[in-house]
């Protein structure tokens, strides 16, 4: 039996379509150790707006998220900044993630925060603030933060970052939450096999 694959995934909290939030996700999803399966979800759009009053017959897309976000071993969220905060779509989404209280798919799941913003800051207030919300949940929140700068004129054609240690940074940075998450990579170029102790033997574990 193939062993479950290891899940990291991705949530941008911007709508926008050309987002830079969004982009600089799937840059970082890309750079996932081997062994890792990018997903992402992207319907925070569909999200009703939070209410008591809704819970009780729970709307499609909240099921959705909650089951893409209880499904994965790990979680990125990419916040842009508005107006020195995170935008409402993902609060939303975290707000609906937080419920039931006490049992939230959130709780203990390892995440991690980005943001990237036209700025100077790459949107750092943001991401603080996403951070304190996840904590409030109950979240296992990463102590660091990805902010890009100037992010307009951050990428190349091909999605990467212009700036190679930058994009060596970012690398770094899903590294570390996959190694904080307790994930077992794979050497790249190792072919994921069916058997599971014969998969064990060819995992290599980061935090070893
Ligand atoms: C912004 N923007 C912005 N940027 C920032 O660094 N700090 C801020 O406080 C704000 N405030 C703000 C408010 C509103 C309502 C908008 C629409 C925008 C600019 C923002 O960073 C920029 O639009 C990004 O491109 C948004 O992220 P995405 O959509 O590119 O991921």
């Amino acid at each position: 039996m193939s062993p479950k694959p290891q899940v990291l995934l991705g949530i941008s909290g911007s709508l926008r379509r050309d987002s830079f939030n969004t982009r600089l996700l799937a840059r970082a999803g890309s750079q996932a150790p081997h062994g890792i399966r990018f997903e992402t979800f992207d319907r925070l759009g569909e999200l009703p707006h939070f209410s008591q009053d809704l819970e009780d017959n729970t709307p499609s897309p909240v099921t959705a998220l909650r089951s893409a976000l209880g499904s994965a071993d790990v979680v990125m969220f990419a916040s842009p900044e508005y107006n020195s905060a995170m935008p409402g779509v993902l609060k939303n989404a975290l707000d609906w993630a937080s419920r039931p209280t006490g049992h939230s798919v959130l709780a203990d799941k390892p995440t991690a925060v980005l943001g990237a913003s036209p700025g100077r800051y790459g949107a750092v207030r943001a991401q603080a603030e996403v951070r304190k919300v996840l904590g409030a949940i109950g979240a296992d929140v990463l102590d660091e933060e990805f902010p890009l700068a100037r992010a307009h004129e951050a990428f190349d054609s091909e999605g990467r970052l212009r700036d190679g240690d930058l994009d060596a940074a970012l690398a770094e940075f899903v590294a570390t939450l996959v190694r904080h998450a307790g994930l077992h990579t794979m050497a790249p170029g190792t072919r994921r096999v069916a058997d599971s102790a014969a998969y064990s033997r060819q995992c290599q574990h980061l935090a070893s």
